[in-house]
């Protein structure tokens, strides 16, 4: 192996650190942030994320609530619950865990979820913000990646990234964020023919797909830093990215593992945005 690989947990750890001191120190001048989370149905790959995140609010010193509803719950209920959340003081982010069993609506759930508590930045006002480059929330995951990279020291301006994705949770948005960072970037997705001579082309490669072994050494150019947003179950049955880590890891400079880096750091993101919410609150 020839890689180096990102230290994720050193990065997570010094950044949750941070998120919690700032907290404590709102807290003492009387607002605690606050986050509710609301998980319908019972997939259990959302329950465990649902349970990672209350638990790194609660170790932050955040107040988090969960709202566990059951699969049959109407798209009237729902919205019912976010009316609710949206007019408590004490709540200052709203996140309702994708995906929502079949017959609910994400998109209008998305709308109803108050833009100031919008900690996932997916109502159109934040991602209209976003758009624009004005002020305003970010989107987790990309933001984490952002960080990822600023934290690793590898420069962004006038560099080639290349996204495979075009989600609005990751690739739209994390185009837009390397644009803000004077990238030049390519979009790549299902439909795009000959995949590997763009991506060798990639200083910076970030791979958010959701397909294991996506990514392998001949989609990468020598010396490349490889970004895995991917969280698959491989056939072994063990949590993988989309990148074939051992088979880039021979070619690439800097890489991501799965699990422990782009995961926690969403979180780490998403603590960041419900403590950016509770400080507007404050001075509201
Ligand atoms: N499902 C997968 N990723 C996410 C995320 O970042 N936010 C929400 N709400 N649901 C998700």
């Amino acid at each position: 192996m020839t890689a180096q690989v990102v230290n994720g947990k050193e990065i997570v750890a010094s950044r949750r650190e941070r998120i919690k001191q700032e907290t404590a120190a709102l807290k003492e001048s009387g607002v605690q942030p606050g986050l509710a989370v609301v998980l319908v149905g019972d997939d259990p790959a959302s329950a465990v994320y649902v349970r990672n995140k209350i638990k790194a609010c609660e170790d932050a010193g955040m107040l988090s609530e969960a709202y566990r509803l059951p699969a049959t719950t109407s798209q009237a209920e729902l919205l019912a619950l976010i009316v609710k959340l949206n007019e408590d003081p004490r709540i200052h982010g709203i996140l309702v865990q994708s995906p929502l069993p079949k017959g609910l609506s994400e998109e209008e759930v998305n709308e109803t979820i108050a833009a100031e508590k919008d900690v996932d930045c997916f109502h159109p006002v934040n991602v209209g913000n976003l758009v624009l480059g004005k002020e305003g929330f970010l989107p987790c995951t990309p933001a984490g990646v952002i960080e990822i990279l600023h934290t690793c020291g590898v420069p962004l301006a006038g560099k080639h990234a290349v996204v495979i994705g075009r989600s609005n949770i990751v690739g739209k948005p994390m185009a837009l964020l390397l644009l803000r960072e004077h990238a030049t970037v390519t979009v790549c997705h299902s439909r795009t023919p000959n995949l590997a001579d763009i991506t060798r082309q990639a200083d910076i490669l970030i791979s958010a797909v959701g397909r294991a072994g996506l990514v392998k050494r001949e989609h990468v150019k020598p010396g490349a830093v490889v970004i895995d947003v991917g969280m698959n179950r491989g056939a072994d049955g063990k949590l993988c990215g989309d990148v074939d880590f051992a088979d880039a890891a021979e070619v690439a400079g800097l890489i991501t593992p799965v699990p422990g880096c782009v995961g926690p750091m969403t979180i780490t993101m998403l603590l960041n945005n419900t403590l950016q919410s509770a400080r507007r609150a404050a001075n509201r």
